[in-house]
């Protein structure tokens, strides 16, 4: 029978698509508050949520709550982005390891330094340099030690339709007139929230055979920011020649960005987990779904 499914963040860009996939897969009893409410850093309320939702069945709760405005956490962030996003994972794996539930923490390329130029490892050291990277990590060693059953699931460069981020903003810019500088030195893989929800909600109903720990899942392939930029103008008919490259060091921003955010999806294919698409094929999908407009 299919486990009852706990969604936390349940307005934000991952989070909604996450309901989405739960449904088309099946899954019947999905609870999806909102960050008004579930707070996960109010440690009663997570306890009183977990226990309610769970009550006689089996429970896979996936946190996709976070603080994601990575330069605020660097500036003035820094207790709220710890407080969700280290313990508010603490607090559900406690309330998971209480009442028997399964959690899956959703977490992030920042918590590698991103100095290499292989694929980062589920692994590999963790050495993150910003603030938000290190909320992320701590909330991973948080539930990786908490005595719950647990996945950490590191993802990387989302876009989805319900949100703010990079692509929207290029599909934004791509309808006006201006040509747009993208810097051409980070790599990553670009990742259509709507895939990764897939994946994560095949990860829920599979949790019995996938040995816990650190997992991966991201679209594959990678690019640079201008790579992906060029690809969205392309999506939405404008001239891709618009974009021009740049280095990072003409842009610094408070939080410094990995410069290699490439991750090393062989632990979840070996996992048996489907592996999600090329990024290319992802954003045309996406853009075919509307997840580009507005
Ligand atoms: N975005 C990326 O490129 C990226 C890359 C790698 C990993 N990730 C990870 O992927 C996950 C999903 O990210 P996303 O892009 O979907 O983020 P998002 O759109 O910013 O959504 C995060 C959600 O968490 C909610 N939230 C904030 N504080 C909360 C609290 N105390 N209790 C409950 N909910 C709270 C927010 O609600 P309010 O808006 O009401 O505050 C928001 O709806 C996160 O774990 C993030 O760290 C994201």
């Amino acid at each position: 029978m299919n486990p009852s499914l706990l969604v936390t963040g349940a307005n934000g860009q991952l989070g909604r698509d996450l309901v989405a996939a739960a449904a088309r897969a099946g899954i019947t009893r999905i609870h999806a508050p909102g960050s008004v409410e579930l707070d996960v850093t109010d440690s009663a309320a997570v306890s009183g949520a977990i226990s309610w939702a769970g009550r006689g069945t089996r429970l896979v709760v996936i946190n996709a709550a976070a603080y994601t405005a990575v330069d605020a956490a660097e500036r003035r962030g820094a207790a709220r982005a710890h407080a969700v996003n280290a313990q508010g994972p603490a607090n559900l794996a406690r309330a998971c390891a209480d009442h028997r539930a399964h959690l899956v923490q959703v977490s992030t390329d920042y918590v590698f330094a991103g100095d290499g130029v292989e694929p980062n490892r589920a692994h590999d050291p963790t050495v993150p340099r910003t603030v938000y990277g290190r909320s992320k990590l701590a909330g991973e060693l948080a539930v990786l030690s908490s005595g719950a059953s647990v996945h950490v699931v590191r993802t990387a460069w989302l876009y989805g339709a319900h949100g703010s981020n990079f692509v929207r903003t290029m599909a934004r810019m791509a309808r006006g007139p201006d040509p747009v500088r993208v810097v051409d030195d980070q790599n990553g893989n670009p990742t259509w929230t709507a895939d990764l929800a897939d994946g994560l909600i095949a990860l829920a109903l599979a949790v019995n055979r996938v040995p816990a720990g650190v997992l991966h899942c991201v679209n594959t392939g990678a690019t640079t920011w201008f790579g992906l930029a060029r690809a969205v103008f392309a999506e939405v008919g404008a001239d891709p020649g618009r974009v021009r490259p740049c280095r990072t060091a003409e842009f610094p921003r408070p939080a410094p960005r990995p410069a290699n955010s490439v991750l090393d999806t062989a632990g979840w294919a070996g996992a048996g987990l489907p592996e999600l698409r090329h990024w290319r094929a992802a954003l045309h999908a996406a853009s075919a779904a509307g997840a580009l407009a507005g």
